[in-house]
């Protein structure tokens, strides 16, 4: 377990007034705060990437959560289950070239190279709350397109009611997928799910990167899904497939331990975890291990507004 300290927090403030800063030298907003730029963007495609913060109401007083903690206290169990070790051990995961393949129930199936993974759907940056299960919380500025943009080009049949994603399986590259011990105990290739209808909320995105930069291995390089108002676990990373599906397919935590992490997993004070509670979450970077700022967990991680809908009916106890 890592320690925190207060001082390396960096107020939105900061981040904001250094954005400002690289608009008026011309690069795109967004892009290269503190590092590389985005790969395979020529410049001119830089000056077009806007740094759109979402319109929410509920992301106005948001605290950034330090970029280190962001790419340091990580859960990606193909490179081990130590908070740690996906920093240490996806150090030389090849991330390009890559492929990520869309097909199942689509009129159009597609290919997008590594290259196209950036240039295909306008990027933007979204500044999200992220809930692990585990009852952490972080605040992440992510770059990325809609899923709905890529939904709407693969054109889904009339029978296609769930989208699946697929990490790559590549037991050379990932130690966790040859190792049980070292990966969690999970039958790999990890595999998560959304209704389409969830898929399509505009606030599901496919991020490329993360704080300016295309995202670093452990973060899910080069291409993994965030779902703000699900658990962290819906939010898988390394994604080479994305297929379109009549029926819902069991997805990796849900057949580790079907009381513990449902399909799905939407944040919810009012249903504990069997052996934790939801109702709070430690906020990653807000102090020291002992002194560690707790905060009351919102429904639906504070994104009621723009999701409640999609469950009218759902009883949330029993589909948690
Ligand atoms: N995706 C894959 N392929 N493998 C994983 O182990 N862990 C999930 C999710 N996506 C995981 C994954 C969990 S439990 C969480 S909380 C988030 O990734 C963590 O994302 P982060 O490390 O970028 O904070």
């Amino acid at each position: 377990m890592q320690k925190f300290t207060t001082d390396d927090i960096t107020p939105e403030s900061i981040f904001q007034q250094r954005r400002k800063i690289i608009k008026a030298l011309g690069v795109g907003a967004g892009l290269g705060v503190t590092g590389s730029l985005l790969p395979n963007i020529s410049f001119a495609e830089t000056q077009k990437l806007q740094a759109l913060k979402f319109k929410a109401d509920n992301n106005k007083n948001l605290v950034l959560t330090p970029e280190k903690k962001v790419i340091g206290y990580n859960n990606f169990y193909e490179f081990g289950v130590e908070k740690g070790s996906p920093a240490q051990y996806a150090k030389n995961f090849k991330t390009d070239p890559w492929k990520l393949e869309i097909g199942g129930e689509v009129e159009n199936p597609f290919t997008l190279s590594h290259a196209e993974l950036f240039s295909t759907f306008p990027l933007e940056e979204r500044i999200y709350r992220f809930r692990c299960v585990e009852a952490w919380a972080m605040v992440v500025p992510w770059i990325g397109f809609e899923l709905a943009r890529l939904i709407e080009k693969a054109k889904p049949t009339s029978k296609a009611k769930y989208v699946v994603f697929h990490t790559l399986h590549d037991p050379e590259q990932m130690p966790g997928q040859k190792n049980l011990f070292f990966g969690g105990g999970i039958d790999y290739p990890y595999v998560e799910a959304l209704r389409l209808d969830e898929a399509l909320n505009p606030l599901t995105l496919m991020s490329v990167g993360l704080y300016g930069k295309s995202l670093p291995p452990q973060n899910g390089a080069p291409i993994r899904l965030v779902v703000p108002w699900k658990y962290g676990f819906k939010s898988i990373k390394s994604i080479v497939k994305i297929t379109f599906s009549a029926t819902r397919p069991r997805t990796t935590w849900e057949k580790l331990a079907p009381d513990e992490y449902g399909f799905y997993a939407n944040v919810n004070p009012h249903v504990d975890h069997p052996r934790w509670s939801q109702a709070s979450e430690r906020v990653i970077g807000s102090g020291g291990l002992l002194s560690v700022k707790r905060q009351p967990t919102l429904m639906f991680n504070g994104y009621e507004k723009e999701v409640a809908h999609l469950y009218k009916g759902l009883d949330l106890k029993a589909n948690f």
